[in-house]
């Protein structure tokens, strides 16, 4: 049997209803905050990665799916969404026309990594790109953005951790002075961390191992002591108009995030649902991005959501959602048409969902599934009925029922 492949999902009907309504909200959302939907190819040229994401980010280098075209070029599905938005940005060169764009999106991403709970290979991101100011209400606005977000979906038990990681070279001075200050621990670490250390060494700071974490927490420097005070007060600014919107943060010290094009603010929503993978969402500034592609000098900052981990915050991973407002209950071959044609008619004026079997069941195990599809009524074709023109309908949550003349049978349910 040919079966799916590891870390990727199929969404039977139950799923892709609860994901539809999620981006039906979503959509409705980012357009009341003045956001337009973005859709870029799913794959791209590796180059745009390694030149945005970075050469030593765990996802360049053993995450991404790539391979060599028919002509030799190398192509890339897309890890992530960013290094698409600022390419398409940048190739319509849009700053030409209008001096913020703000985007967002919803679609797939591919990451070869581990599979458990809330990780997968291909998973689904919404996110949003602000590109065109600098200044901080533009951060505070995508924090809150997410953080209202999970509020809108109902999930109350989160956290947003904040912090700056400065501009021009600080990042670069800051992680020499992080590799020395845990040089003299190098026996504590395994070989892979060994090797983080070696390559990017920001990415330490992200361990998940005690051992670890008390050793950074006891002799690594904090990157807000080599911030300038330009960047501070950057900061500063958005923490106080976060802090007028009522949004609760913390500011962590050693949130750095995994991709190498940010600086300054960076921020992450975290679940205590999620274990292991808590992250519900991540984002910051990536002032540089665009020109390092080939754009203009235009700062910009964004952050993207996992849908999956979504939908585990929400409880919905098991939900059960199949459902019909009218199921019209036919056992006899000859009326088939006359069913069909009722529903299309009921469907057309009243705009609510009918269902028809085709399965010939009887009448009893029919009941039994309309029952399932929690129906709100059921309507009975019988030929006998249908003789003199009527047909019984049944109010399935009432458990009544009503016989009405088969050509008022719109007008009924419009006085429903
Ligand atoms: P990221 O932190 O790599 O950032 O991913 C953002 C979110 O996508 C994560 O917080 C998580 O919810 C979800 N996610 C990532 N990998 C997986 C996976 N393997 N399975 C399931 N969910 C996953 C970015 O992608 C940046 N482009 C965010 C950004 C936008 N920064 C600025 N603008």
């Amino acid at each position: 049997m040919i079966k799916n492949i590891k870390g990727t999902k199929d969404l039977l009907p139950n799923a892709t209803y609860n994901l539809q309504d999620i981006e039906n909200h979503l959509t409705r959302f980012m357009h009341l905050h003045g956001y337009g939907e973005i859709r870029t190819p799913i794959f791209e040229s590796t180059e745009l990665f390694t030149r945005s994401v970075g050469e030593n980010t765990d996802i360049v280098n053993k995450e991404m799916y790539t391979w060599e075209d028919q002509n030799g070029q190398s192509l890339t599905l897309r890890p992530e969404m960013t290094a698409s938005v600022a390419r398409a940005y940048i190739q319509k060169q849009m700053w030409k026309i209008e001096p913020i764009s703000k985007y967002y999106y919803i679609g797939p991403l591919f990451r070869r990594e581990r599979p458990q709970k809330g990780r997968l290979r291909q998973f689904h991101q919404f996110g949003v790109e602000s590109i065109g100011s600098e200044n901080p209400e533009q951060d505070a606005e995508v924090i809150s953005i997410a953080y209202n977000i999970y509020k809108m979906f109902g999930i109350e038990d989160i956290s947003i951790k904040i912090n700056s990681l400065g501009s021009g070279n600080i990042r670069e001075i800051y992680s020499n002075d992080l590799k020395e200050s845990l040089s003299n621990f190098k026996d504590s670490f395994s070989d892979s961390e060994l090797k983080r250390l070696e390559q990017n060494p920001l990415r330490i700071l992200d361990s998940k191992n005690e051992k670890i974490i008390k050793i950074i927490n006891e002799n690594a420097p904090n990157i807000f002591d080599y911030i300038s005070p330009t960047d501070k007060k950057h900061f500063e600014s958005v923490l106080n108009i976060l802090d007028t919107m009522g949004i609760p943060y913390v500011h962590d010290n050693y949130l750095v995030r995994g991709l190498d094009y940010y600086n300054q603010t960076v921020f992450e929503v975290i679940s205590n649902k999620l274990g292991g993978q808590d992250a519900l969402c991540g984002g910051g500034r990536y002032d540089k991005l665009i020109s390092q592609l080939g754009g203009e000098d235009i700062p910009a900052v964004g952050f993207a959501a996992g849908m999956e981990r979504l939908i585990i915050a929400m409880n919905l991973e098991n939900n059960e959602s199949t459902s019909t407002d009218i199921y019209i209950i036919n056992n006899e071959i000859s009326l088939n048409g006359v069913s069909m044609l009722l529903a299309d008619n009921i469907r057309k004026n009243l705009g609510v969902a009918v269902y028809v079997d085709t399965l010939r069941r009887s009448l009893k195990s029919q009941l039994r599934h309309s029952n399932k599809m929690k129906s709100k009524f059921s309507i009975i074709l019988d030929a006998k009925t249908l003789d003199e023109n009527t047909v019984c309908i049944k109010n399935m949550e009432k458990n009544s029922q009503d016989i009405i003349d088969f050509n008022n049978v719109v007008s009924y349910f419009e006085s429903e």
